[in-house]
């Protein structure tokens, strides 16, 4: 319906400015065209609503009621308003009332069933807006020899959500991973590494280390108590930055490692996602510097090269730095980001051309790229018309409000607890067959616990305002009911159900005809006329969960439907109306699904 809110906006924008400019109040335009018209609070109220008369009445210094009354006469004169709006009627102290007219709901609903995208609508690619259409989306980024924790995969699931949608929309995507995978702490790896298993050039690149997290414990407690072992960590510091070889080997080594078991995870939940971690931005790390230099915004502060960041404060009041470099001469987290920033903006050859950069992260993180933003706007790295955003998240919890562990009270790793989610999908699924009394092979059993398990476990992070905290309930994730994976996958397998009992045989292609003549087939059509506007929200505002709302409403919607007018057994007409709604919704669950990353199932 974006094309019909588009049109239905421009012209309520000429008829504001023909109102203003006869009263000559042009200048108040460009403030009361913002959201002119949006959708109506309620379903009952019609489809959108107006409320620029009570803004009005203040500037004319008349009755709002009046001003609207004057207003819909000005617009019932527009003849495209007349072609779409079946009603604008007064409603509470001024606001106006917009419907559309049956047809032209009906049209679209119809060019929304021959359009194998749901009518989402492609960018347009012709528009030359002087800038390129690639998006960079950096998500997930664990640490190499650290865990990767449940605060990666809220940026893994979500991150890869909203590349998804920005690939739908036809934008070209670089999906980013920022590992870190550079920093002092490798002096320590490395040292560590060298102790305990070999020195030798030769033996340093046949190691495996069984684990990883202990690894990097054993080091840290070392690192943290023996001064010997902390002095020859910074030495090895120092050793990897000059590039010397066995350094180097060892770095690779402690990578590769750390790489096998973050793709073990990205290959069970289907994310595609290209490495480029924090020391690819090595080479440019002294040019940051310079260039900052240069145009006059470092300042020292107790030998550390910083910027005070504008609007910022610490507990006192006092403006915040953002440390470029530090007193020692090592450069910081900050300092790659500015790195990167600068690359992704920048032109081939030594960059990515990029018009949009997309971070993932916990919210913990906003300060930090508050301030590489501002910086990077000072030293004008991010181009004109470009755009940068971060996605903040919440903490995982557990059900008790407390960050998420095991009874035990360690830390749960993300394999055993995405391994956890596919065994309690299985015994749920293995009791309903039982309850049923059906029979499935193994490979099925495994397939379908796999498909609910990892579902589950996406649907339920992304189904959540992100910015909140949430809990963590594999119980409330896996239910049947509610705004669930099991429920939207529940929904689309009944769907698919209803398509194979169906044994008549027809061409949606060549059907015009929609019936609307029942209540709950028509909140079915409107429902599914929404879907555009969701996804361009998102688009806008990057908040996955509006598609999950919307999902779950859709579903209810169709369920009320499927529940109260039959389908197969109504006259050819009809029946074939009816088919042509539940594969548009089909179609838009399965579009959406894909959209959180979600597989489908045919039966379950
Ligand atoms: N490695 C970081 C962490 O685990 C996340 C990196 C996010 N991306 C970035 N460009 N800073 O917290």
């Amino acid at each position: 319906m974006l094309i019909i809110f588009k049109e239905l906006t421009k012209q309520f924008e000429q008829s504001l400015l023909d109102s203003l400019e006869k009263n000559d109040k042009k200048g108040e335009f460009e403030i009361l065209r913002k959201n002119l018209i949006t959708q109506s609070s309620k379903e009952e109220f019609g489809d959108y609503q107006c409320n620029v008369c009570l803004s009005l009445s203040k500037i004319f210094k008349k009755n709002p009621r009046d001003i609207s009354n004057d207003f819909i006469n000005l617009l019932k004169k527009n003849k495209s308003i007349a072609k779409l709006c079946k009603s604008l009627e007064i409603a509470g102290p001024g606001f106006i009332n917009i419907k559309l007219k049956d047809e032209v709901l009906i049209n679209e609903i119809i060019s929304n069933i021959q359009c194998n995208r749901a009518g989402i609508p492609l960018i347009r690619k012709d528009l030359d807006r002087g800038l390129s259409n690639k998006v960079i989306v950096d998500f997930s980024s664990p640490n190499i020899a650290k865990e990767m924790h449940v605060g990666h995969l809220r940026s893994t699931i979500i991150g890869d959500s909203i590349s998804r949608i920005f690939e739908l929309r036809g934008y070209e995507v670089l999906r980013l991973n920022h590992v870190g995978d550079w920093g002092t702490q490798f002096g320590m790896l490395i040292t560590q590494l060298k102790d305990l298993y070999s020195n030798d050039l030769e033996e340093i690149g046949k190691i495996k280390i069984s684990d990883l997290v202990e690894f990097y414990k054993e080091s840290k407690k070392r690192f943290d108590n023996e001064s010997e072992f902390q002095k020859r960590s910074r030495e090895e510091v120092v050793k990897l930055q000059s590039g010397d070889i066995k350094s180097i080997k060892a770095w690779k080594l402690l990578c590769d490692q750390s790489r096998q078991e973050f793709d073990e995870i990205y290959k069970n939940l289907k994310i595609k996602i290209e490495e480029r971690g924090e020391s690819f931005y090595n080479p440019f790390l002294k040019s940051v510097i310079d260039d900052l230099n240069l145009k006059k915004i470092l300042v020292e502060d107790q030998g550390a090269k910083c910027v005070f960041l504008d609007g910022m404060t610490n507990k006192e009041g006092k403006p915040l730095p953002l440390i470029i470099q530090k007193k020692d001469g090592g450069f910081n987290y900050a300092t790659t980001d500015l790195a990167a920033i600068r690359y992704r903006f920048n032109k081939p050859p030594n960059g990515d051309d990029a018009s949009r950069i997309i971070y993932v992260t916990d919210h913990g993180q906003a300060n930090h790229f508050a301030g590489v933003f501002q910086v990077a706007k000072k030293a004008k790295w991010i181009p004109e018309n470009c755009q940068v955003d971060h996605v903040p998240f919440g903490l995982v919890q557990g059900i008790d409000g407390k960050k998420l562990k095991t009874r035990e009270g360690e830390t749960i790793r993300l394999k055993d607890l995405l391994n956890e989610a596919v065994r309690r999908a299985k015994e749920d699924l293995l009791k309903r067959l039982e309850d049923e009394d059906r029979y499935e092979n193994e490979e099925f059993i495994a397939n379908t616990s796999r498909i609910i398990g990892f579902g589950a476990v996406k649907y339920a992070d992304l189904s959540q305002n992100r910015i909140t905290n949430y809990q963590f309930s594999f119980d409330k994730m896996l239910s049947l009911n509610g705004n669930t994976a099991p429920y939207l996958l529940y929904t689309l397998v009944r769907i698919l159900g209803i398509k194979r009992k169906n044994d008549f045989v027809y061409d949606s292609k060549d059907f015009q005809y929609v019936n609307y003549e029942n209540k709950s087939e028509w909140k079915l059509i409107r429902k599914l006329l929404k879907f555009d506007e969701v996804i361009i929200s998102i688009e806008k505002d990057l908040m996955p969960n509006r598609l999950c709302n919307y999902l779950f409403e859709l579903c209810q919607t169709f369920n009320r439907f499927y529940d109260q007018v039959p389908i197969l057994k109504e006259e050819k007409n009809i029946k074939i109306s009816r088919l042509n709604l539940c594969d548009l919704t089909a179609k838009t669950l399965k579009l959406s699904l894909e959209l959180l990353g979600i597989e489908t199932l045919e039966r379950m």
